[in-house]
């Protein structure tokens, strides 16, 4: 990559072009085809240009042959041939156009993402884009998020915010952890008591919340104009404490459990004696699958210290099998591995201490893994001892930790097809508010985004943290805030 040009995650394919590259002043055409989710993506880049100082755009249905052009256009052919073409892209910058061509309105909006990754200042202060080529596609198709919204609660904008965040390091899955012992934060219409009776608790006594139906079509809906695909977590049949509170037959003496809100975990169950309780894991799967257009929801299945392995797999079933019948992918923690799952079905590897012979099982079988290890990938795990917030158990994670990882290398006997891809999670014990949230993320998200994107031979953890030093702008220029970690000359 030339030296001035700071994308993240590095592009499959990139080369500097000839001359100084295209000047953006106002005026700019924008040019984009007729398509609704193409003037849509038109929109967001007339917006963007106003933002950073380009100034207002010439929206553009045909090409009327000036110069000082950004063309956003659809090709089948375009970007790398071997990729998704659901994805991939290309951009050529010289000194009279930008021009953005891909197979799909995705592949567009990433191309605009790394346009707005290389535009620099000149000394008069006219922004330009550096003449260049680029040939990107990912290597991982599942590039991921996961967001712990039940032991603290973060409202739509703060998801936003954060959706905003993984557009721009190209990551398209958001999963969301909507249920834990402490609050049930997605209204569900067969169950109103979740929400009247277990969404107002949050971790020690901070105010809850949750998502109605409304709001959450929004989160969807805005995911979907990053390219982002929104995954639901219903964590069962451990981490309950909320739904055993707000229903009180689904626990053994009938009378609902007292509210929790410590941070411990592995206590809470549910019980597959009890009549309620496949109603209930019925009733909400369905509901979650929907009210959610992707394919996938995830049943959880972690950390059940109570339950001997028949009643778990028992309770694993029930929900599997609920969200199969509403036509939905089935997405699991690790510990689901030892049951059986429909081929396809994706578990999420987090815990080196155990499970690994039975994940190499289930991937025999015909599952696919997607991994999230806690001690690369668990971004609220503290950066150093002296950090202020964060969990330790998985250790400490510096920047270069969050970096220098290959997924497929993480779990001996692992086949690499059988690597969907990579999640990082933050779970919110410690983070109460959406500044310290980001300031978890950044900058390891990026490093964890461009594991996910960029094949390992090309990617170092030399030409990253050169290229990571420029993004601080971006972050001061939007107002979030980020950690600058001591590896890194900012
Ligand atoms: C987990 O961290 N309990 C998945």
């Amino acid at each position: 990559m030339p030296e001035s040009v700071s994308i993240v995650p590095a592009p499959r394919y990139v080369e500097p072009g000839d001359g100084p590259g295209l000047g953006l002043g106002a005026g700019v055409g924008l040019l984009v085809g007729p398509h609704p989710a193409e003037i849509a993506l038109g929109v967001y880049v007339a917006r963007l240009a106003e933002r950073i100082g380009i100034g207002p755009v010439d929206m553009l249905s045909a090409d009327d042959g000036r110069d000082h052009l950004i063309e956003l256009r659809l090709d089948p052919a375009a970007g790398p041939v071997d990729a998704d073409p659901a994805e991939r892209y290309s951009l050529v910058v010289d000194h009279r156009r930008a021009v953005v061509r891909a197979p799909a309105v995705t592949g567009l909006y990433y191309g605009v993402v790394t346009l707005r990754q290389t535009l620099c200042s000149d000394p008069s202060g006219l922004v330009y884009a550096p003449a260049l080529r680029v040939e990107d596609a990912p290597r991982f198709a599942w590039r991921g998020l996961s967001v712990d919204v039940a032991r603290h609660f973060y409202p739509v904008e703060d998801i936003e915010l954060v959706m905003s965040l993984m557009g721009y390091y190209k990551l398209n899955v958001l999963h969301l952890h909507l249920t834990d012992d402490q609050g049930w934060r997605l209204d569900v219409a067969s169950r109103p008591g979740l929400v009247e009776r277990s969404a107002g608790s949050a971790v020690h006594g901070a105010p809850g919340g949750y998502y109605t139906s409304d709001e959450y079509r929004r989160i969807v809906a805005f995911a979907a104009s990053r390219g982002i695909t929104v995954v639901p977590e219903i964590d069962v049949p451990g981490h309950v404490n909320a739904a055993l509170h707000a229903y009180g037959e689904l626990t053994p003496s009938g009378e609902p459990a007292e509210a929790y809100t410590g941070i411990e975990v592995g206590f809470s169950r549910l019980s597959a004696g009890l009549p309620a309780t496949r109603r209930f894991l019925q009733d909400v799967f369905t509901d979650a699958a929907a009210m959610t257009p992707g394919p996938y929801v995830h049943l959880g299945g972690d950390e059940v210290l109570g339950l001997e392995p028949d009643e778990y797999a028992a309770l694993v079933g029930i929900a599997h099998d609920a969200v199969r019948d509403a036509g939905k992918v089935v997405v699991a923690w690790q510990e689901a591995a030892g049951v059986p799952l429909a081929p396809g079905s994706v578990l999420q590897y987090w815990d080196p201490r155990t499970g690994q012979a039975e994940l190499v099982a289930a991937a025999a079988a015909g599952c696919r893994v997607l991994m999230s290890p806690g001690s690369r990938a668990y971004l609220d795990m503290k950066y150093d001892a002296a950090y202020p917030r964060g969990l330790e158990w998985a250790g400490h994670i510096e920047l270069r930790d969050a970096y220098d990882w290959d997924p497929t290398l993480l779990v001996p006997g692992l086949r690499t097809e059988s690597v969907i891809g990579v999640e990082a999670a933050i779970w919110t014990e410690t983070l109460t508010t959406v500044d310290e949230l980001t300031e978890m993320l950044l900058p390891r998200l990026t490093a964890v985004a461009e594991v996910a994107w960029t094949a390992a031979g090309r990617r170092s953890w030399d030409s990253y943290r050169r290229r990571v030093a420029a993004h601080r702008d971006y972050w001061d220029l939007i107002g979030v805030r980020w950690y600058p970690s001591p590896q890194v000359d900012w």
